[in-house]
């Protein structure tokens, strides 16, 4: 199983360790790959490193870990061919770095009636872009020691993706809830607003959400 990270900060990094400890192919891109050869040869011993667009050529599935701002033009780096009919396992929210954060709570630049994943999901038409991992801190994304299992809120269009990264976050320690179509990211990405107000409030990062029955 290979998979692609396009996206080299803390989140690409963790989950590109994170999918090498379980046994994948992995590369990971950013935009200059000389910018990760320290880190590939370090802390990332094993991982391959490359451009986005080398990222998207190796993977079978990819995972999209940059800024929300610069989702599309990262996605714009890549063959277009490289993303048709693929899983894109999407962590990124639609945070406005212009802005500062007020009481905890952080600006977006979408509005609750369309999400960041929807945007990616209307330029993209024929790839399967799978919201997940983006209401948690990159540090419990794989495999977290919690008192209780965690809830990961995922959506999207194809069902055989969602199973695949079902798959995936079962692996990597999550219970998995599944909102459906591309429209419940509209309430999964501010899952992350949420997320950083406990966060902020309680001056602790080892938390995340729940969904009890
Ligand atoms: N940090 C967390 O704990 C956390 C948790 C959940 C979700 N998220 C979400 O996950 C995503 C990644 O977060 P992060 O903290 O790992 O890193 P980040 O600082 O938000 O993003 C870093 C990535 O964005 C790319 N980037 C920056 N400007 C760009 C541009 N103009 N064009 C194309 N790409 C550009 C960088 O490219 P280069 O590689 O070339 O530098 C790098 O790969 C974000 O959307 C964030 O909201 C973060």
């Amino acid at each position: 199983m290979k998979v692609g990270i396009i996206g080299s900060g803390t989140v690409g990094k963790t989950l590109a360790k994170g999918f090498f400890k379980h046994g994948y192919s992995v590369m990971i891109g950013a935009r200059d790959k000389n910018t990760l050869l320290e880190w590939s040869k370090s802390k990332g011993m094993g991982i391959a490193a490359g451009s986005f667009a080398q990222v998207a050529t190796h993977g079978d599935f990819l995972v999209l870990a940059v800024k929300g701002e610069c989702a599309k033009d990262a996605l714009a780096l890549c063959k277009e061919s490289d993303l048709r009919h693929k899983l894109i396992i999407d962590t990124t929210n639609p945070i406005d770095s212009k802005r500062k954060p007020v009481n905890g709570v952080l600006p977006f630049f979408t509005d609750l009636n369309l999400s960041l994943m929807e945007i990616l999901q209307t330029a993209y038409p024929n790839t399967y872009f799978v919201k997940a991992f983006n209401s948690v801190g990159s540090d419990l994304m794989v495999n977290p020691v919690l008192e209780h299992k965690p809830s990961m809120f995922i959506c999207g269009n194809h069902s055989e993706s969602k199973a695949r990264t079902a798959a995936i976050l079962d692996l990597f320690g999550w219970e998995v809830e599944d909102m459906g179509m591309m429209e419940a990211a509209r309430a999964i990405e501010p899952l992350c607003m949420l997320w950083c107000i406990s966060g902020f409030r309680n001056e602790t990062w080892k938390h995340a959400l729940k969904l009890v029955r």
